[in-house]
C-alpha cells in the first residue's frame, strides 16, 4: 500500500515532509516528491501549489509516476457554513466546484461529460480520518496560547461537503453566493473538488481533510495568513499521524 500525501502550501505539509525516513526526492513537473517511510507506511509527499490546475496535474503525478494506491490531502479551508469555527475540521465526502459553469451547454456546476455535479470520496478512509483528527483535537497538542489566538473554544469533526474553486473567498456576499447555490457547501479551497475529479476517474481511493482557517469573509485574508503560519502544519502532522499510527 503506497499512499500519496499532498497540500497546497508548505505551511501544511513541511512538518509532515521533515518526517519522512530518508527520502527520495524527485523534482517533476515544477514539484519535489518524497518517497519514503513515514511512520512505517510507504508514502509520496508533495506540496503541490495553490488551485484546482496545480493539484489536478500533481494528484495525476502522483497516480501515474508513483502509482499510489491512495491519495490524501490535507490543509484548511475557509468557513462557508455558520456552524464551522476556526480550529474546526472538515472531512469532505462530497465535493463540488463551484467556479464550473458551461451553461448553456450543461446544468450549472455540472462537471462536462461527468454527467454529475459532484464527486465522492472513500467513506471507510472518512471514518478514519474523522477518528483521526477526533484523536489530535482530543490530545492537546494545541496549546492555550493558540486557542485564545485563534478563539478556539470546542473545536469539533464534521464530515461533509466541500466546494473547490479558483478563487479565494473573501466577503460574506460570495460566501453567501456559495450557500445559496449549494446549500449542503460547509467550507471552501482551492484544490479538493480537482483532487476529486482526478482521483475518480483514475479510480483511486481519496481522503480530504480541511482544517478552517477563516470565515471566507472580510477578514479573511488575515486569518488565514495567521493562521497557515502558526498552526496548519501542526493539525496536518497530528491528523495524518493519527491516521498512520492509530
Ligand atoms: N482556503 C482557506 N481559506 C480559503 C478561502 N477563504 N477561500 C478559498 N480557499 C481557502
Amino acid at each position: 500500500m503506497r499512499i500519496g500525501i499532498m497540500s497546497a502550501m508548505n505551511e501544511e505539509i513541511q512538518s509532515l515532509i521533515d518526517s519522512v525516513e530518508s527520502p527520495k526526492v524527485k523534482t517533476l513537473g515544477n514539484r519535489k516528491y518524497y518517497h519514503g517511510k513515514l511512520w512505517n507506511h510507504e508514502t509520496v509527499l508533495v506540496f503541490s501549489r495553490w488551485g484546482k490546475v496545480a493539484s489536478a496535474s500533481t494528484a495525476a503525478t502522483l497516480i501515474l509516476k508513483y502509482n499510489v494506491d491512495l491519495i490524501l490531502f490535507t490543509g484548511v479551508a475557509g468557513a462557508i457554513d455558520k456552524s464551522l469555527n476556526i480550529g474546526d475540521i472538515v472531512v469532505g465526502d462530497h465535493f463540488y466546484q463551484h467556479d464550473m459553469d458551461a451553461r448553456p451547454f450543461f446544468e450549472k456546476f455540472e462537471i462536462p461529460l461527468i454527467g454529475s455535479s459532484f464527486f465522492s470520496s472513500n467513506k471507510e478512509v472518512n471514518i478514519k480520518l474523522k477518528a483521526a483528527a477526533e484523536s489530535f483535537l482530543a490530545s492537546n497538542e494545541i496549546s492555550n496560547e493558540i486557542k485564545t489566538k485563534f478563539d478556539i473554544k470546542a473545536p469539533k469533526v464534521i464530515i461533509g461537503t466541500i466546494a473547490s474553486g479558483d478563487k479565494f473567498v473573501s466577503s460574506t456576499a460570495e460566501s453567501n453566493a456559495i450557500k445559496t447555490a449549494l446549500p449542503k457547501v460547509m467550507c471552501v479551497e482551492m484544490e479538493g473538488a480537482a483532487v476529486a475529479q482526478v482521483c475518480s476517474e483514475y479510480e483511486i481511493p481519496y481522503g480530504i481533510i480541511r482544517t478552517i482557517s477563516d470565515s471566507a469573509n472580510h477578514t479573511a485574508d488575515i486569518d488565514f495568513l495567521l493562521f497557515t503560519k502558526e498552526i496548519a502544519n501542526k493539525y496536518s502532522i497530528g491528523i495524518i499521524k493519527n491516521f498512520l499510527t492509530l
